[in-house]
Formats: C-alpha cells, structure tokens, sequence
C-alpha cells in the first residue's frame, strides 16, 4: 500500500470512533448487570458483553475494511484477508479492557480499538462507557482526550510523578510477577496506581496524569491503541529493555519521554537484584 494522507488516518480514525461509540453503549448497558460470567481462567473471565461487544467491532470493521484484519482477544482471529495473507492492516481489538471492573461494577473498563500498519500503531481509540471518557489518535495527527487534545506530563522526575503498572492473570512468579518492580516504582515515586484496565493505563499517561505506565504479558489488543495515544501525546513507548515493539504486546513502558531513560534504569535495577 502506499502511503497515507491524512485524509485517509482521519477516515480510518473516524470510523473506529462510530465503532467505539457503538461498541461502548452496548458495553455500557450491561455494566452492573453483567449478566453470565466464565472464567477463561482461575480468575480470568469472561461476560456476555465482551462476546457482544468483540462481535459488534469485528462486524462494523470487517464492512468498512474488507481487505483488513481483525484481532479480537475473544476470538483472535475474526477475519483474515482474501487468499489468506498475512494483511498489511490489523486491527487489535479489546472489546471489554477491564473484565474483572466490569464484572464486579467498578467503573475503571474501556473498548479499545487500535490498527497497526506493518506492526506499527497508526489508528488508536480508548473509550471508557462508565467514565464518559474518550482518548483517542491517528499517527502524525496528535492525540486528544474528550476531543481536547492532550499532552504527556512534563514531569522530569520519578519522585515527583504518580505512576500505574498491572499485573498478568496467570499471576506468575520471578521476573514478570512484577512485584519487585511495583516495590521499587512505590518507594521512588508519589505513588503507584494498579486500576485493572491496561488501555486506561496508557491513556492516562497520555493525558498526563500518569507520568508512566508498565506492564508485562500484554496482548497487542491492551496495547495497540494505547501506545499510539502515548507517542501522539508526546511520549514514548517500548519494551522494559527499551528496544521497540512491532506490534506493541508482552513487557512495556510507556513514559512522558522525560522519564524513559529513569525507569528503564530502575526496571534494570530490579532485575539485577535477581531474587
Ligand atoms: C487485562 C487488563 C489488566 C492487565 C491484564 C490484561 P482484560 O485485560 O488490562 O489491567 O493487568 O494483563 O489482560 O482481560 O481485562 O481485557
Ligand atoms: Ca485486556
Ligand atoms: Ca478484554
């Protein structure tokens, strides 16, 4: 494909917002009154409403883009391209971000919609039904929050700013239990926020209110659309070595840009530590 003007960002941008919209009320009705909920896992579960919703996104953008890919967390693959190629479009779709919120009435869950291109994010919407919130971003374009756009903070220091992390549902030991990393982030730090919904996390840090945001065994459905708002915001994005992500998935720091190089020092430490 060749390269895209900004009219065509703004469409695909425009399109994955009526999505949201749609996918968002549906989610909303629901919230409360979530009806039957399974667990995919011992505490990973899942609703009506995100089987609902997923099917509703994957539907809406599998019209409007025939010749792209959906990717659901739900069904994982709804929809491949003709011939069955790998597309160079892909949509990572997280139909309910924040189950376990939405199950037990907390208002902290998003639908977050993100398309990469070649693994990169260039389309990003987050909406939050609950919050009457919505972030969203198209690559090059900038990022706005409730249509204002939004900056990273411009905090300089880890001990001036507030942070969010989450942690994995299969609640691993080692390394990636991230429990030494949430110990060291809480004492160099005002504080350390855990609100259960990924996409949140980033789109917090993109509005500023987190100065940085980590997290392990995320799928690119929790941080496709999340990692293009952070870097259209001003900040950055990458792997908690700091090398890049194509597509933005597993172990990630997403920071204001003024304070990469400080957590990827502190992250380093911890692992040092090696316990
Ligand atoms: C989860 C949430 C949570 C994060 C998990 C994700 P789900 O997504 O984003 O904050 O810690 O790693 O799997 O299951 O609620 O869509
Ligand atoms: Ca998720
Ligand atoms: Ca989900």
């Amino acid at each position: 494909m060749a390269s895209l003007g900004r009219g065509e960002f703004l469409e695909m941008l425009g399109v994955a917002r009526a999505v949201a919209a749609e996918a968002g009320a549906l989610v909303r009705a629901g919230w409360r009154t979530p009806g039957a909920i399974h667990n995919k896992g011992p505490v990973d579960l899942v609703t009506e409403y995100d089987l609902r919703s997923e099917e509703l996104v994957g539907d809406r953008l599998g019209r409007a883009f025939p010749d792209h890919r959906v990717v659901g967390e739900e069904s994982t693959a709804a929809g491949t391209a003709p011939g069955g190629e790998e597309p160079e479009m892909v949509w990572y779709v997280d139909p309910v971000d924040g189950t376990t919120n939405f199950a037990h009435g907390h208002p902290f869950f998003a639908v977050s919609i993100g398309l990469c291109r070649r693994g990169e994010p260039i389309v990003g919407v987050v909406l939050a039904p609950a919050l009457g919130t919505e972030w969203c971003a198209a690559r090059g374009q900038g990022a706005t929050r409730d249509g204002a756009p939004c900056r990273v903070s411009s905090t300089q220091n880890l001990l001036e700013s507030l942070a969010a992390t989450s942690f994995p549902y299969d609640k691993p030991a080692g390394e990636k239990s991230n429990f030494r990393q949430f110990e060291a982030f809480y004492r160099r730090t005002r504080g350390v926020r855990r609100c259960g919904a990924a996409c949140l996390d980033f789109a917090m840090t993109a509005d500023g209110t987190y100065g940085f945001y980590w997290g392990y065994d995320l799928g690119p459905w929790d941080a496709c659309a999340g990692a293009l708002l952070v870097e259209e915001a001003g900040g950055r994005v990458s792997d908690v070595l700091g090398g890049p992500l194509h597509p933005p998935a597993g172990a990630v720091l997403a920071t204001n840009g003024l304070m990469h190089a400080a957590a990827l020092d502190l992250l380093a430490e911890v692992r040092a530590l090696g316990r």
